[in-house]
């Protein structure tokens, strides 16, 4: 089969945000215990940092890492993860029902970020906890000096403040499983009022409002339009999340999955303008996508969790999905319509980044490996500079049940101004078939191939575990060949390619 793209550099949809590749780490299962940080690890540094987890993540290209969750921050109390680490309590994590050991806090983290050149993406406690405690935790960060909360985080080692810009006001207050989940209404004041305040304390922040848990709650979209009703003249974003996993043997509704995304991000883009309109606001509000991933949660919901009054375990083992080729190519098809959408799209973290539904894995004591999902996720990280392009694509469909007619291919591509570089991601969601793929650059002089590779294996259920760490990994693509503004490129079946031109 054959499809077409025709690209022009000069069609931009937006600047791509370097903050749309980044990541989220909670504190839950083994993301931050046993997985970023363990003392007595060979790599560990003088902190207890893992020096080769540290690696994968500067070689996965990262910006900001949201912290410290999650439904975890819905229970949190910051205090207890700040000061001498020895006197520090272990306190109940009633979200993922586990033990925290508050060893990992503000400080550790935030010098962990610096070792990996990311930027802190906090999170405030609105389920359990309310402004005073979010006011409290912006002094302790933003404050330079001068009161008790800025004269404790210099006393506990940081004179300099942490000077923390995106703030997330609490996490998925629109989901029943949340502790202190409430009504848009309810949410929306609150969300509001703690907003307000935290910017007369530093008006330069920039915050973040819960949006939806998916774009199939029961709340989804009148949700949207209330909180931001709330909220307008007092947040930058709203924000969205989004899991997706094979079902019931679904495979071609699964390969389709970025086209649940793209209705979620057009629904949240209209919705936010609509309370533009009606507030005759001159503000945009745009999309923090900051939670996104394929994540099995019917394992998790079945097998994994925990329970037990007399069983609350350390950092134990929680979603630690196992990702495959085709997990790969639906994960990359995810990121590539976050980059569609780089207009409203403006920040985004992938959920999670180690051990946790996540691409870089961990064995305690022992090896660090990549995920297939690490793949495009380094790749498009690396390459997607400049602006995105509005793509045209042309090409063969199927029948999805869960999302009727879809595009064997889909594709997304920006292109460097600076650099003159142009980045084209392709996927290719048939089964069977192999696609011959023409990309035309349209006024582009003569192109030439500086890379193009692909993730692809004969065994789609293929991925990398301990046994097997480097069992998947992406390979040349050696069909791709310019010709004047012409692109040539075969894509295998069920595969992911980036181009380089
Ligand atoms: O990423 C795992 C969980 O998914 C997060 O804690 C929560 O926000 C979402 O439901």
């Amino acid at each position: 089969a054959t499809a077409r793209l025709t690209i022009d550099p000069r069609f931009t949809v937006g600047p791509v945000n370097r903050r749309l590749f980044g990541s989220f780490v909670e504190h839950l299962g083994r993301c931050v215990y046993d997985g970023i940080y363990e003392p007595g690890h060979p790599t560990a540094d003088a902190q207890g940092f893992r020096q080769d987890v540290a690696d994968l993540v500067v070689e996965l290209g990262v910006s900001a890492i949201r912290y410290p969750g999650g439904n975890f921050v819905s229970g949190f109390n910051w205090e207890d993860s700040v000061g001498p680490q020895a006197e520090r309590p272990r306190r109940l994590d009633l979200a993922w029902h586990s033990t925290e050991t508050n060893q990992v806090g503000l400080h550790e983290f935030s010098s962990w970020l610096d070792k990996v050149g990311s930027e802190l993406m906090l999170a405030v406690n609105l389920g359990t906890r309310g402004t005073a405690e979010a006011l409290e935790l912006l002094e302790y960060s933003n404050l330079p000096s001068g009161t008790a909360r800025a004269d404790q985080r210099a006393a506990n080692g940081k004179a300099e403040p942490f000077n923390v810009r995106m703030w997330c006001l609490g996490n998925e207050m629109d989901g029943p499983w949340q502790l202190g989940h409430r009504s848009a209404e309810d949410y929306g004041k609150l969300a509001a009022q703690t907003a307000t305040a935290m910017r007369q304390l530093d008006p330069g922040l920039e915050l973040v409002v819960c949006g939806s848990s998916s774009a199939h709650m029961p709340t989804f979209g009148e949700w949207e339009r209330v909180v931001l009703t709330h909220t307008y003249d007092s947040v930058d974003y709203i924000s969205c999340h989004a899991y997706y996993q094979e079902k019931d043997g679904d495979l071609g509704s699964f390969l389709a999955s970025s086209t649940d995304m793209d209705h979620f991000i057009r629904s949240v883009v209209a919705t936010a303008d609509h309370v533009k309109a009606v507030r005759g606001s001159a503000r945009t509000i745009n999309i923090s996508f900051d939670e996104w991933n394929v994540w099995y949660i019917d394992r998790y919901e079945q097998v994994d969790k925990i329970s037990g009054i007399d069983n609350w375990p350390v950092a134990p083992r929680l979603l630690e999905d196992v990702y495959s080729v085709a997990d790969a190519v639906v994960f990359a098809s995810l990121l590539m319509t976050l980059v569609n959408h780089a207009d409203r799209v403006t920040s985004a973290s992938l959920a999670q980044l180690v051990n946790v539904i996540a691409p870089i894995m961990t064995e305690p004591g022992g090896p660090a490996w990549r995920q297939t999902t690490f793949f495009p996720f380094a790749k498009i990280s690396q390459l997607a500079r400049g602006s995105a392009l509005a793509v045209r694509v042309e090409s063969g469909t199927y029948e999805s049940a869960a999302y009727g007619t879809v595009r064997l291919v889909e594709a997304a591509a920006t292109h460097d101004e600076a650099t003159g570089e142009l980045a084209v991601f392709l996927v290719n969601r048939s089964q069977t078939e192999e696609m011959q793929v023409t990309v035309d650059v349209s006024g582009a002089g003569d192109l030439t191939v500086a890379d193009a590779v692909t993730l692809h294996d004969a065994d789609i259920h293929a991925g990398n575990t301990l046994a097997d760490p480097e069992r998947v990994g992406l390979q040349p693509n050696t069909t791709a060949t310019a010709n004047g503004n012409t692109v040539l490129v075969i894509l295998p079946p069920v595969s992911w390619t980036a181009l380089s031109l």
